[in-house]
Formats: structure tokens, C-alpha cells, sequence
């Protein structure tokens, strides 16, 4: 037996982008704006970051295993505490879920170029990931419903869907669930939630407590907290009961749960992010369409912009960093002839439009 698994062997390792402080020195550049992560450009909740400080001085004693953070989470969406799990980030608690419901024989089914992260931790358990075309860059709900086998466990469905930015209706998915048997569990990624869920026709999940649905949903994006490492999720207990078995139990850190339970009070930031996130990416797509670049309808806090070829959506990228703006190759996604540009503050937005006008030369 050989010490790594081939299914391990086979992955390819996340390749970080350049950070901020090496695109700086390398292009000598004053100031460099990121829009690469879909990170929230207002910086964290500032109630957030003061419940933090408080919690500093309690570190030397072990975290509640998120205890506290779950109660006020079932208490605001009026549910019972054992359907609720906290974890490290939505993507914690996806790991935790491939860990305690797959066997060997089982496969996973979602779209082709999923979401980054569900695609490396599915890959990293071993068993066959099956995928289904986007259908104009949407799920396509009906051929994954006609993917189904008797070997399907996970559906992970992305909505708002990350990195093309769209939704499926709650018709669609009303459709979509008639078809899909009992024994297969539904991840329902809720992660930028926030962001559509005025959307009258976006399907709130809240409304879809089905015994085999989980949904997960973060403090990483409206609330700015992705450096912390707090997401959430809902579903039937004996499903969350299992969970909990295999979850680290001092997942969350101490200082993790503080910052969730304030930032669901934070309403006054919650607004101000989504009103600024309304107006970059208006302006993103507007200055895209001025600029004859193809997007991709979004209901999130980035862009996706498919473009004539690999060369030169890669071509956009370096044009882009060289003056100050990172953005997002999608080629790790499966999608090298996409990029992926975050909303930021009006000014970064605006010097990312400015550097798209330099940089985009259209192919006659
Ligand atoms: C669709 C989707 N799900 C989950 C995540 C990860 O969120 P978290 O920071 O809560 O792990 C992201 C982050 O980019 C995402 O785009």
C-alpha cells in the first residue's frame, strides 16, 4: 500500500495568489487593492472586532465548542439548538460533513467548476466526484436531478453560486427537490445569502427544512470576517447530532464565537455593505458593458467575466496587477478563460474600472 493515497496523490495544491505586500514590492506600487476573495472592503464588523478585544482576556481558558453562538442562532431564526452547528467557517463545517456521512462507494454530485474549496475537500476523501455542466452559467438543476444514482450521498449546491455570482430560483428548486430521494443529503452553501436574499425570487432556505437539507452560511463575507474563521449551518438534529460528533470540540475559537454573536447585531454594517456592494457592482457591470466585455449576471459581491480565450483572460489579470488591482483567474476552477473581480469601496472599484479601460483591448 503505498503511504499517500492515489486520490491524495492526484490533488493539486491550492495555489495562493500573490499577496498584496509581494505585488507591491515586485511592481513598486504605493497602494494595491484586492479584489480577489470576495472579502468584504469595508474591513470587519466594527461590533465585531470590539466583542473580540473583550474576549482576549478569557483565552487562557478553552473555547465552548460554539455553545453560545448556536443558542443565539436558533433563538433568531427560531429553531431548536440541536439544529444548529457553528464551525471554522462555512468551509469547517463542509469538511466535517464529507467526514461524517461518506463511505468509500459513495459519490458526490455537483456542478462542473464548483466552488473551489467544496471541490478539494470532496476530491481529498477519494470517492467519484461527478459534475454536470453549467446551463448559462447556472446549475443545471434538471440534468443534476437526471445525474442521481444509486450511489449519490451529496449534492453540494452553491447559491449564489461562487465564482459565476448566480441563482437558482425558488421555483427551480422547488422542481428540483421532487426529484431527489430521501437518502441523499443536500448541501445548500449559502455563504453570500446576504447578499440575494431581497432577490423575491431566490429561494430562502430557511423555508426548506427538509430532513436532507443542510444549510451553511458565514460570517466570512457581509460581515467581513474571514481572517477569524466563524460559518453556520442548519439542518435536522439527528444530522447536526452526527456533526457534532466529529467536529473538533473547541471548534470555534473563543474569540471566533464572540465576533459571530456580535456581528448578528451588527444591523447598521449589514446595510452599509450591502449599499455599497449595490453600487460597485453596478458600476463594475456598467463599465464592463461599456467596454463590450461579456459578464455573467451576479447576485454577489463579485463579477464574473468570461472572456474570448485562457490567453486572454490571463492577459487581463497581469495587466491589472501591474497597476495595483488583483483579481481572480478562475483557471484552478476549471474555467481558464474566466476572471473573477470582488466589489470593493467606490474608489478601489473605480480604479478597477480605470485599469480594465487600459487594459482591455478588444479582439476585432
Ligand atoms: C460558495 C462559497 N462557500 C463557502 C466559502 C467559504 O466560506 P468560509 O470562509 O465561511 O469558509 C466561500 C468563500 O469564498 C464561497 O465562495
Amino acid at each position: 500500500m503505498p503511504l499517500v493515497p492515489p486520490y491524495i496523490e492526484s490533488l493539486r495544491p491550492y495555489v495562493a495568489g500573490l499577496s498584496a505586500d509581494e505585488v507591491r514590492k515586485r511592481y513598486r506600487l504605493d497602494r494595491i487593492d484586492k479584489l480577489a476573495s470576495n472579502e468584504n472592503p469595508l474591513g470587519p464588523s466594527p461590533r465585531a472586532v470590539d466583542a473580540m478585544r473583550a474576549s482576549l482576556d478569557k483565552l487562557n481558558l478553552y473555547p465552548s465548542g460554539g455553545i453560545d453562538l448556536r443558542a443565539r442562532l436558533a433563538e433568531l431564526f427560531e429553531l431548536k439548538i440541536d439544529n444548529v452547528i457553528v464551525g471554522s467557517g462555512s468551509e469547517g463545517i463542509m469538511a466535517n460533513i464529507i467526514r461524517t456521512f461518506l463511505c468509500d462507494e459513495d459519490e458526490v454530485l455537483t456542478t462542473e467548476n464548483a466552488f473551489i474549496g467544496f471541490q478539494v475537500l470532496a476530491k481529498s476523501r477519494g470517492v467519484k466526484y461527478q459534475t454536470v455542466p453549467y446551463r448559462d452559467w447556472k446549475y443545471d438543476l434538471p440534468a443534476l436531478a437526471a445525474a442521481i444514482n444509486d450511489n449519490t450521498k451529496i449534492i453540494y449546491l452553491a447559491n449564489p453560486n461562487n465564482p459565476t455570482g448566480t441563482i437558482f430560483t425558488r421555483h427551480e428548486f422547488d422542481d428540483f427537490y421532487k426529484h431527489v430521494p430521501e437518502r441523499v443529503l443536500i448541501i445548500l452553501d449559502e455563504a453570500y445569502f446576504e447578499y440575494a436574499e431581497d432577490n423575491p425570487r431566490y429561494p430562502d432556505s430557511m423555508h426548506y427544512r427538509y430532513d436532507n437539507v443542510i444549510t451553511l452560511r458565514t460570517f466570512s463575507k457581509i460581515y467581513g470576517l474571514a481572517g477569524i474563521r466563524i460559518g453556520y449551518g442548519f439542518a435536522h438534529e439527528s444530522l447536526i447530532g452526527n456533526l457534532l460528533k466529529v467536529k473538533l470540540p473547541f471548534e470555534p475559537s473563543t474569540v471566533a464565537q464572540a465576533a459571530g454573536i456580535a456581528a448578528l447585531t451588527d444591523k447598521e454594517f449589514l446595510h452599509r455593505s450591502l449599499e455599497l456592494n449595490a453600487r460597485s457592482l453596478r458600476m463594475l457591470m456598467d463599465a464592463c458593458h461599456d467596454l463590450g466585455l461579456s459578464t455573467v449576471p451576479s447576485e454577489a459581491n463579485f463579477a464574473m467575466l468570461p472572456l474570448d480565450s485562457p490567453e486572454q483572460a490571463q492577459y487581463i489579470f497581469e495587466e491589472l496587477l501591474k497597476r495595483g488591482t488583483i483579481i481572480r483567474p478562475l483557471t484552478a476552477f476549471g474555467l481558464p478563460h474566466c476572471v473573477r473581480i470582488s466589489t470593493g469601496t467606490i474608489e478601489e472599484t473605480e480604479r478597477a474600472v480605470a485599469n480594465l479601460r487600459q487594459a482591455y483591448v478588444p479582439v476585432k
